[in-house]
């Protein structure tokens, strides 16, 4: 976590004016400045910044905080992610404390400078970044460099001092602790949203069957819930409302070079579920430019099935056979114009999914039709018809051939559990950030909650992909919390859950009279200790 007292010296070197200045235009009006609201569409400007009390407020639409919440609500961000946005706009060094990961990450920072420093050493590195067809400019962009020999690198690790255990962690070093995970490499510097090094990815250039070498999961990557550059991508994707997610490494970097900044990687697995909160977030539409072989074509299928299922607008590109979108920029195409080509989720789905089949074969074209179905039942309510209509027309037979059991209203609202916002707001805050778990599970158990209790040791399990969390994660009514009001909320929860552990332990006519009087001291000392503020550790002795 960051300190607390570094926010307070961040915020008090932070001026709301220069801040909001740098994305929409003030005016002196006054002791104030007024600007047309950058968060609902007006003609004269209701948008009031105030200098003196370092806030803004819009009488138009209410919008309304200080510098963190603008930055919060313009750029989509938590409000840690906001914070550290602050900070590189001030130049300033956060500090976090002693037990949060953000230490490890000046630990790959180092190791980075010394792969950097490596490339600019090693000619044949170099040079093959150069055929590539890279830009100076866009090696030092993206910060790429060259993992040397094994013992070259554990040299440079004792000289700097690094901790072997901490190397190991954070997947520098293999799980033995003998070599680093990248040897003789190009390395790419995997970044987090708020473009700080997670974890790298290596490639080879002598051919070792190994192409790309990536970090495993540590406990500041995870795989499947990043995307490769959308550090960089970010403000491009919000300005544009459109994404194009490609395979690789590569790919990102010469779209990037090509002046198309709003592409990110899926680092060579498919699109997971566990990515689909950071596009909520971002809600763009989306273009999926896969490689245009067999494996590209399914993991696009992959892709399209898992996006329009979930409401996202937009398609599939595909390249010329054997070609990915970096081939096709070192060849000089015309880039936009195969972006703007490309075949819906829904007909891409349909197209690619029957294509397995010889529909002029009557019963290969039945099998086909049971694939569409299946499709079709894991479908929302409201996308089935549309999907099945469209399918008939392609398969040309009648819809009724692709009816599919539609569950009735007052079904539907049943089986929709209701939903805690409390409880299930502090879910999506664990869920988005794993770190603070350690901090909260001591002194919240499932058993505490009444709704979620499921949810929430899912959660502690670390099960990301169970959709009863993803349902949770998706819904905009559910807010992150910072970890202030995050623990504020858990001791909301935890006041009535202790007092009514009191109750029954005072109408429980089993408990001897003694033990009794000692157990209620210990809650009634609990409930002091939560009302003025302080989280309390659950034990299991009650
Ligand atoms: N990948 C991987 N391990 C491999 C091959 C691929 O992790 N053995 C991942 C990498 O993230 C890679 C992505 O999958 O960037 C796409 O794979 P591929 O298309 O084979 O790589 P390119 O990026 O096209 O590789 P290059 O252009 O460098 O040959
Ligand atoms: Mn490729």
């Amino acid at each position: 976590m960051i300190k607390a007292e570094s926010i307070e010296n961040l915020k008090s070197i932070i001026d709301i004016v220069d801040v909001i200045g740098n994305y929409v235009q003030l005016k002196k009006q006054g002791s104030n400045y007024a600007a047309l609201c950058p968060f609902h569409s007006e003609k004269t400007p209701s948008f009031v910044v105030s200098p003196s009390k370092q806030i803004f407020h819009c009488f138009g639409c209410g919008a309304s905080g200080d510098a963190i919440k603008f930055i919060m609500d313009i750029e989509k961000l938590t409000y840690p992610e906001a914070i550290e946005k602050l900070a590189n706009m001030y130049n300033f060094k956060l500090e976090y404390t002693s037990s949060n990961n953000f230490v490890h990450i000046d630990l790959l920072e180092k190791v980075n400078s010394f792969y950097i420093s490596n490339l600019y050493k090693n000619k044949e590195a170099l040079n093959y970044l150069k055929e590539r067809g890279l830009f100076d400019s866009t090696i030092e962009k993206f910060q790429l460099g060259y993992a040397p020999g094994s013992f070259e690198q554990i040299q440079f690790f004792k000289n700097a001092n690094l901790n072997n255990k901490d190397l190991i962690e954070l997947g520098v070093l293999n799980e033995s602790g003998e070599y680093p995970r990248l040897i003789e490499r190009i390395t790419f510097p995997i970044f987090s949203q708020s473009g700080k090094i997670i974890a790298f990815g290596g490639r080879t250039i002598s051919n070792h069957p190994a192409k790309y070498i990536n970090f495993t999961n540590t406990k500041i990557f995870n795989k499947s819930k990043t995307f490769y550059g959308l550090n960089f991508a970010r403000e491009h994707i919000l300005r544009s409302k459109k994404i194009i997610i490609v395979e690789g490494y590569m790919d990102v970097i010469m779209l990037h070079q090509a002046g198309i900044e709003n592409a990110t990687a899926t680092l060579g697995t498919a699109l997971t579920k566990e990515h689909l909160p950071i596009l909520q977030k971002l809600k763009p539409n989306i273009t999926v430019a896969y490689d245009s072989d067999t494996a590209g074509i399914n993991a696009a299928l992959k892709a399209s099935k898992l996006l329009y299922k979930e409401y996202f607008e937009g398609g599939v590109v595909l390249f010329d056979e054997g070609e990915d979108p970096a081939d096709a920029v070192k060849k000089n195409k015309n880039i936009q114009e195969i972006m703007n080509n490309k075949i819906s989720f829904s007909d891409f789905i349909i197209e690619y999914t029957l294509k397995k089949y010889n529909l002029k074969n009557p019963v290969a074209k039945k099998d086909a039709i049971e694939e569409i179905k299946s499709y079709i039942n894991t479908l929302p309510e409201l996308l089935k018809e549309d999907f099945a209509n469209k399918a008939a027309r392609f398969l040309q037979i009648s819809p009724q051939f692709l009816k599919v059991k539609t569950k009735n209203f007052s079904q539907n609202l049943n089986s929709n559990k209701k939903i805690d916002i409390a409880e299930a707001s502090i879910i999506k805050t664990l869920y988005e950030n794993p770190e603070i778990m350690n901090e909260i599970v001591e002194y919240l158990t499932p058993e505490m909650f009444k709704t979620h209790s499921y949810e929430l040791s899912e959660i502690y399990k670390e099960n990301f992909e169970n959709p009863k969390l993803i349902e949770i994660v998706l819904r905009d009514d559910v807010k992150i919390h910072d970890l202030k009001t995050l623990k504020n909320q858990i001791r909301k929860i935890l006041i009535p859950f202790y007092q009514e552990k009191i109750t029954q332990i005072k109408l429980n006519e089993h408990v001897e009279t003694n033990k009794k009087m000692h157990m209620l001291k210990m809650l009634n000392l609990k409930l002091l200790r939560l009302k003025k503020g302080e989280l309390v550790e659950s034990d299991s002795t009650f």
